[in-house]
This record gives structure tokens, sequence and C-alpha cells, in this order.
């Protein structure tokens, strides 16, 4: 798979899923842009990369003016986007009973209406051909408890890739999900150890991923190795959907 001058943008990119996927794009010729809140993380990122390639921006996907400012700046670089991933996300556990607004309008300002809208500004932006790749999660399909919001916005996602599938196939545009498992990211640092062993006995392949395993899902389905793929929701989890 070769992305030599191609254009990704990876929303999220400073950490976990995110940054090992920039890695993956950039050791095979890509230009890669990514956006996170925190200024210090995307500093540690960019050092940790350590290439002219990798270009940061520090934008909040839950504020329209700074999607405004993201695709100001990719229209300002003149370039168009090869490849988009929409992977900035947060998850949040707590029953439905406990579940407050705030809580249910964090993680649909982020995981949803974040991700709609800077779907929407860049479409323009994007070449023909363009892959997107939209990061969901194995609980869009499945029914565990302290999830009920958090899996509510993935299944947005997952809809929301669907219809976008659909609207950008006349541009040979083709978008697809990736839907992982259990990962070892940040996202889960506060996951006490006994948890994550009781979910990786859970799985067939008897552990939890790791970031670069969802990256090679991502880089895959945007490469031209996966030029027919389109509209596909690619479970990621060693397995953990089969039992859903
Ligand atoms: N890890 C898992 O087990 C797992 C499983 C299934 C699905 N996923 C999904 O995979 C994606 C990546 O998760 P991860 O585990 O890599 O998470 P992570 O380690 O917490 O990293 C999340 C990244 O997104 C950025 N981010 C969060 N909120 C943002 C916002 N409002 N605007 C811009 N950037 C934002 C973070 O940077 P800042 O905090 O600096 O903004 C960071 O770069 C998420 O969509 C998540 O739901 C993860």
């Amino acid at each position: 798979m070769n992305f030599s001058d191609k254009n990704v943008i990876i929303t999220g990119g400073s950490a976990g899923i995110g940054l090992a996927t920039v890695k993956t794009f950039i050791e095979k010729g890509a230009n890669v842009l990514i956006t996170g809140r925190n200024a210090d993380t995307l500093r540690a990122a960019s050092e940790s990369i350590n290439s002219p390639k990798l270009k940061t921006l520090s934008s909040d996907t839950s504020k329209l003016a700074d999607i405004s400012r993201l695709a100001e700046t990719v229209a300002a670089s003149g370039n168009r986007v090869d490849v988009l991933v929409l992977n900035a996300g947060i998850a949040k556990q707590y029953s439905i009973e406990d579940t407050t607004e705030e809580v249910f309008d964090d993680l649909y300002n982020i995981n949803v209406k974040g991700l709609f809208f800077t779907l929407q500004k860049l479409i323009p932006h994007l070449s023909e051909g363009a892959s997107v790749v939209l990061i969901s999660s194995g609980v869009s399909v499945s029914g565990y408890a302290q999830m009920g919001a958090y899996a509510a916005t993935k299944s947005a996602v997952d809809a929301i890739a669907r219809t976008a599938a659909t609207e950008l196939a006349d541009r040979k545009i083709r978008v697809n999900v990736v839907a992982p498992g259990l990962t070892d990211t940040p996202m889960n640092q506060q996951t006490p150890p006994d948890i994550k062993n009781a979910i990786a006995a859970a799985v067939p392949l008897k552990r939890i991923g790791q970031a670069e395993e969802i990256a090679n899902a991502i880089v895959f389905l945007s490469s031209n190795e996966a030029s027919y793929i389109s509209g596909s929701y690619l479970a990621v989890d060693g397995g953990v959907t089969i039992r859903r």
C-alpha cells in the first residue's frame, strides 16, 4: 500500500487509535494533518512522529467554528483531501438511569454532531475517488450495560456512514466504518485490569486489541487495495461480535 503524495486528515490524531493511524500513513508516504483539543498532546504527537509530513491543528470537533477553521486550513493549503478519518471521540460509561443531560450532550456533541459537520464541511474538499473512514465501535451493534448513550452515538455514526456512502458514490468516494472492540489506548487508561481481563476472556482471540491493529484496518480501507469496498462495517475486535 502506497500513499505517496496523498493528503490525509485524521480527527483526534494525537493519541490512541488516531496516533497509531498517523504513524502507519506517514510510513507509507502520506502527508497527514491531525486535529485534537489539547495543544500539549498535539505537540507530543508531533515530536514522537518527527516528520515534516505531519501537520497539527488545535481544533475541537464539537465546535462548529473550529470545524470551519479546519475546512479553511484545507482550502488555504490548495490541496484536495484523499483520505478523511473521522476518529475523534469520547466514551462515558453510565447506566441509562444514571446518564445526565450533560453526559448525553458531551457524547453527542463530539461523537455525532462534530463528526457529522466535519464530514459536511470537508466534502467539498475531497478528491474524486477519496476514502472516508468513520470510527464506530462494536457497541453500536451490541447491548452492553453502562453503554447506552455512547452506543447510541456509535449507531448514529454507522447511519451517517451508510448515507454518506450513497450520497458520495457518484464522485467515486468510498465510505466505510471501522468498529473496534476494546483497544489498549489512553481512552481505557482508567479501566481496572480485572475488568480488562474479564473483557479479554470473552473475546474469541482472548485478548484486547492494540491501536496498531485498528490502524491497519483503517489504512487498508483507505487504500487502492480496497477499491471496491464501500458502505462496509468492518469489526476489528478479535471476533467478539460473533457472539452478539
Ligand atoms: N479504545 C477503545 O477501546 C475503542 C473501542 C471502540 C471504539 N473506539 C473509538 O475509537 C476512537 C478513538 O478512540 P481512542 O481509544 O484512540 O481514544 P483516545 O485514546 O482517548 O484518543 C482520542 C483522540 O481524540 C481526540 N479528541 C477527543 N475529543 C475531541 C474533540 N472534541 N475534538 C478533537 N479531538 C478530540 C483526543 O485528543 P484531545 O483529548 O486532545 O482532544 C485524542 O487525540 C473514538 O471514536 C472511540 O470512540 C475506541
